[in-house]
């Protein structure tokens, strides 16, 4: 199934208009070396401001590349664990274990950068505490926009593709327009 949902994410990429300017978005660019220490800055209170974002920071980016990179890695290491057999004929038996190793720890490695640096930005961080909810809404708020990414926001107000969400019910706090 993993390998199944990142072949159909490599086809979204490559063949939607969408998919193909989501990659563009997520591509490192330099300015992504140089943010982490600007945030840091900022975090310690040597600069007065936080560098501004677009659609992606560079947190997002690394934990989308980590995901791809993990993907390809489980993939491939799973297929030759899969094909035992056929692979240490191919492999020889000492790189069917090197496989076996990759791939165990980077199931550790994996589990654990989405404990502890995943979950800390989507749950425990709070700014966004309990939940950053755009995972199940697909939507998020003028508010965090501002915060997080004000350089998409600016554009899609330039381009005009912001969209309006429906009014808050009573009670329920009101963060401005979600898009
Ligand atoms: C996030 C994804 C995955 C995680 C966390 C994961 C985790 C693990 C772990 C911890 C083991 C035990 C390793 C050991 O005994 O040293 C294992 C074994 C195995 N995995 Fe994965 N795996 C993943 C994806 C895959 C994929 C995509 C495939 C197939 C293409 C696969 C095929 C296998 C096979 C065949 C074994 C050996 C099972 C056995 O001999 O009992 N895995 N996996």
């Amino acid at each position: 199934m993993l390998i199944a949902a990142g072949l159909w994410h490599a086809g979204y990429l490559g063949l939607t208009p969408k998919g193909r300017r989501l990659f563009l978005d997520l591509l490192p660019r330099w300015r992504d070396v140089t943010d982490p220490w600007k945030v840091l800055s900022y975090n310690l209170g040597f600069a007065p401001e936080k560098p501004k974002f677009g659609r992606f920071s560079y947190v997002e980016k690394a934990e989308y590349w980590a995901l791809i990179w993990g993907t390809m890695l489980m993939g491939v290491t799973g297929v030759v664990l899969w094909f035992e057999n056929t692979s240490m004929g191919l492999l020889t038996k000492l790189g069917f274990d090197i496989s076996r190793t990759v791939h165990f720890y980077e199931a550790i490695l994996a589990t654990l950068a989405i404990i502890v640096w995943h979950f800390y930005f989507v749950i425990f961080n709070p700014d966004v505490y309990p939940m950053n909810l755009a995972w199940l809404t697909g939507r998020v708020s003028e508010r965090e926009m501002q915060e997080d990414h004000p350089l998409e926001l600016e554009r899609m107000k330039k381009e005009g593709t912001l969209s309006a969400a429906p009014p808050p019910k009573p009670g329920e706090a009101d963060d401005g327009p979600t898009i």
